[in-house]
């Protein structure tokens, strides 16, 4: 079934079952490796990119559902590597292993868009499902505070002081009703 959708600005043709998960087009059809699998249940957080802007499952998408979409991966997230983000997550120094990385980023990514100065809570709410097994959750929080301060230098996004809804991927995928709160509670 051929669905036609943008991939990190990029218009892209994929023909594949059309139950196949947005996950497994972009690793295994398209060859952007970036977004992880994890859990594959909508429980870790590792396989999160944007769709129309917004943080969500792509483990839990089935590409059927995506036609026109504006899907935005890592691999996306700027041409050079020098997003906000990246700049912080290099500065603190925050992955260990690094699997879950990917993940944490997008949905910062997410949070940043629409707040660029987020309390501790904005980014409890934001991060509310992206595990990170190595607990690297306090330079997670950090790193974000530290973007939103690079963003707002550069003057790229005004700073807002508005809460954000909770995490805007939750309601795209099944099976979350039930999960933890954020473990960035607990680093706190
Ligand atoms: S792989 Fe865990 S939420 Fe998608
Ligand atoms: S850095 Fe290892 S799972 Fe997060």
């Amino acid at each position: 079934m051929p669905v036609n959708l943008k991939i990190n600005g990029k218009p892209v043709t994929v023909d594949v079952a059309p139950d196949t998960p947005l996950l497994w087009v972009l690793r295994d059809t398209l060859d952007l490796k970036g977004s992880k699998f994890g859990c594959g249940v909508g429980q870790c957080g590792a396989c999160t990119v944007h769709r129309n802007g917004a943080a969500v499952r792509s483990c839990q998408l089935r590409i059927s559902t995506l036609e026109g979409a504006d899907i935005r991966t890592i691999e996306g997230l700027s041409p050079d590597g020098t997003h906000a983000l990246q700049k912080a997550w290099e500065e603190l120094d925050v992955p260990q292993c690094g699997y879950c990385q990917a993940g944490q980023i997008m949905s910062a990514a997410a949070l940043l868009e629409r707040n660029a100065n987020p309390t501790d809570t904005d980014i409890d709410n934001a991060m509310n499902g992206n595990i990170c097994r190595c607990a690297t959750y306090i330079r997670i929080r950090a790193a974000i505070k530290r973007a939103g301060e690079i963003k707002r230098a550069a003057g790229a996004v005004p700073a807002s002081s508005a809460k954000p809804a909770s995490n805007p991927g939750d309601g795209a995928f099944d099976g979350t009703a039930g999960r933890p709160r954020s473990l960035f509670d607990a680093a706190r």
